[in-house]
């Protein structure tokens, strides 16, 4: 297997069959662009257990992913994509960066939930495009940003019933999409508390990896507890 990409918290490989790709959940957890970054023992392992669950659920739902299955408890195997640049994001709650950006009072309700797209790029800290960016930086055609758009929303739908059985509200959560060989878009990357924001539905605890951005409790504790009540509604 040969290393294809190496990134903050995954390494993706090579697999014998062209098409299919290996991905290993690495035991790092970084937050704010890298300007906190720490090893965390047993992280790999839980990502890719929920990942792999939440994946598995979407696809109950006949929503098209990159999931294969999992090989181990750190690793997945992936249909081989090329990943749209992009960063898809969907808020049901005000938190985080469009609170502090847009002035929003924290848990306001966005009805319907809010789609928003960032460009995937450190160098410039994932700025927020509008629908016109993204064609004129020929990313995507309005066709495929429609899709991406559709996609965003029934993963939404899904998600907020997954979530509704832990008795968790879906704030807000971030995708990627890729495209096969064939040029059909599919859901990529994970979905896990490190790309979700989730709060208990009576005490509004966090669930999700503010508990590591903001300082407030033991990240490993917390995706175990999620982990345990995303079990028990199976
Ligand atoms: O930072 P912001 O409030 O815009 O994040 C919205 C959602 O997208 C959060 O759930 C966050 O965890 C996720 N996100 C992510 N990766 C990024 C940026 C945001 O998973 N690079």
């Amino acid at each position: 297997m040969t290393v294809l990409y190496e990134g903050k918290a995954k390494t993706v490989s090579t697999t014998e069959d062209p098409f299919i790709l290996e991905i290993e959940y690495k035991d790092e957890v970084t937050a704010g662009n890298g300007a906190k970054h720490d090893f965390m023992t047993g992280k790999g392992r839980l990502n890719n257990l929920i990942s792999s669950e939440i994946f598995m659920r979407l696809e109950e739902k006949g929503i098209p992913s990159h999931f294969i299955g999992r090989v181990s408890e750190t690793r997945q195997r992936v249909k081989k994509v090329s990943i749209i640049p992009l960063e898809v994001v969907v808020r049901n709650i005000a938190a985080g960066s469009i609170v502090k950006r847009l002035g929003f009072e924290k848990e306001t309700e966005f009805v319907p939930p809010l789609v928003e797209f960032y460009l995937k790029e450190d160098a410039l800290n994932d700025p927020i495009l509008t629908e016109d960016h993204i064609k004129l930086l020929d990313i995507a055609s309005q066709d495929e940003i429609d899709t991406l758009k559709n996609n965003a929303r029934r993963v939404n739908s899904t998600l907020i019933d997954v979530m509704g059985q832990m008795n968790l509200k879906l704030v807000d959560f971030k995708l990627e999409f890729g495209r096969d060989e064939r040029g059909n878009i599919l859901l990529a990357d994970e979905i896990s508390p490190d790309t979700c924001r989730l709060w208990d539905k009576d005490t509004n605890e966090n669930f999700d990896k503010d508990v590591y951005r903001e300082d407030t409790g033991s990240l490993i504790d917390t995706y175990e507890r999620f982990y345990n009540k995303l079990e028990e509604t199976k």
